[in-house]
């Protein structure tokens, strides 16, 4: 089965072919034209400026990618309809419903937390009889969520944030700070060389006695933090990064083994831009080995958002035969959902 998938839900115009074949899949070609650059200079994504690059990349993209071999063999598409910005995924949404009416292939719609979900499988060997049920933590900049992964397609929800995702944390500390965007890997950077235990922050949650988050009061903590002294310093900013990266781990760190052991799960995964962050997989890693169960993420290229991933959600998908396959006028019913939730049924 051979795949042709496309993802425009942010600010990353990506396209990838995966050929799988039972659990052994071969991603034969994968792009992403990040925008990074462009929306940095405003410290955020502005959604108006992502449509248009999205339009003016996404067709030279398809083409330099595919080249000559254009769509052949390619069985399936599939592409990101949810959740996201609205203005980016209809580019992406209208490319595949083109591609898919044009050379009449069935179209499968693709939830973009759910790509994330699978970015582990790209790298890693996954087997369902083994490893599910698996408890995965998906971290990035619009959200953050404690996943149990009862087989292909069936989940719950276990945990979330109340209030700012965990990248989305890293992005305003990292403003508040200067530092630029997104902020996720200076401050990871940058805490590197600091003290973790120089300023004293909060555990938001912790005691809660449930799976779920909140971290705009952390960004608060960071900020009364600063404020209080009269002069900032390069030692003082590195410093309240690795403090803050510290309070940030502990807290996702304690509610992710908690649920583990409560769900009694065969394996722990990570997923999301945030899974790039190599002392929360250190921490997740040392912590699930003393579990003795597998830990999984996904390689670095596959944790920011990718149209591989997009790929083997929705080869799962149709293996599973969880996928709902468009065909013909069929095709021109699928529109964008922003704010497409993959699970809604809490435990
Ligand atoms: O998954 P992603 O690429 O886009 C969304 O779907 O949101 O995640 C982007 C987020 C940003 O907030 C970025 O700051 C964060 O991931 N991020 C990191 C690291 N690398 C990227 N956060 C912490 N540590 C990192 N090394
Ligand atoms: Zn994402």
């Amino acid at each position: 089965m051979k795949i042709l998938a496309i993802e425009t839900s942010c600010d990353e115009t990506a396209i990838a072919v995966l050929s799988g074949d039972g659990d052994s899949l071969r991603l034969e070609k994968n792009a992403v034209y990040s925008q990074i650059d462009i929306h940095k200079k405003f410290g955020g994504v502005v959604p108006e400026v992502a449509a248009r690059k999205h339009l003016e990349t996404i067709i030279p993209l398809i083409d330099d990618t595919l080249g000559k071999d254009k769509l052949r063999g390619i069985d399936y598409l599939a592409v990101t309809s949810g959740p996201g910005l609205v203005t980016s995924l209809i580019l992406g949404i209208t490319a595949a419903k083109t591609l898919a009416y044009v050379h009449q292939l069935p179209l499968v719609s693709v939830n973009h937390i759910e790509g994330h979900v699978y970015s582990p499988w790209l790298t890693n060997e996954i087997d369902a009889k083994k490893h599910f049920p698996a408890l995965v933590l998906v971290v990035s900049g619009g959200h953050t969520e404690i996943i149990l992964m009862k087989g292909h397609g069936d989940y719950q929800l276990i945990g979330q944030t109340l209030d700012d995702a965990v990248g989305e944390a890293y992005d305003k500390v990292a403003k508040l700070m200067g530092l630029g965007y997104p902020g996720g890997p200076i401050v990871s950077k940058l805490a590197e060389e600091g003290n973790k235990d120089a300023y004293k922050l909060p555990r938001p949650m912790m005691d809660s006695g449930d799976y779920n988050f909140s971290l705009s009061g952390l960004k608060t903590a960071v900020l009364y933090s600063l404020e209080k002294k009269k002069s900032i310093d390069q030692e003082d900013i590195s410093n309240m990064c690795a403090s803050f990266q510290n309070a940030v781990i502990e807290v996702l760190l304690s509610k992710t083994i908690k649920a583990a052991k409560e769900f009694e799960v065969k394996s722990i995964m990570i997923a999301g831009g945030v899974s790039a962050n190599q002392a929360l997989k250190d921490a997740l890693g040392s912590e699930a080995k003393k579990m003795d169960l597998p830990f999984f993420y996904p390689e670095l290229k596959f944790t920011g958002d990718n149209a591989a991933m997009i790929a083997v959600a929705a080869y799962y998908k149709i293996k599973s035969k969880k996928a709902e396959l468009l065909k013909g006028k069929n095709i021109f019913s699928l529109e964008p959902n922003g704010n497409w939730q993959l699970v809604k049924n809490k435990v």
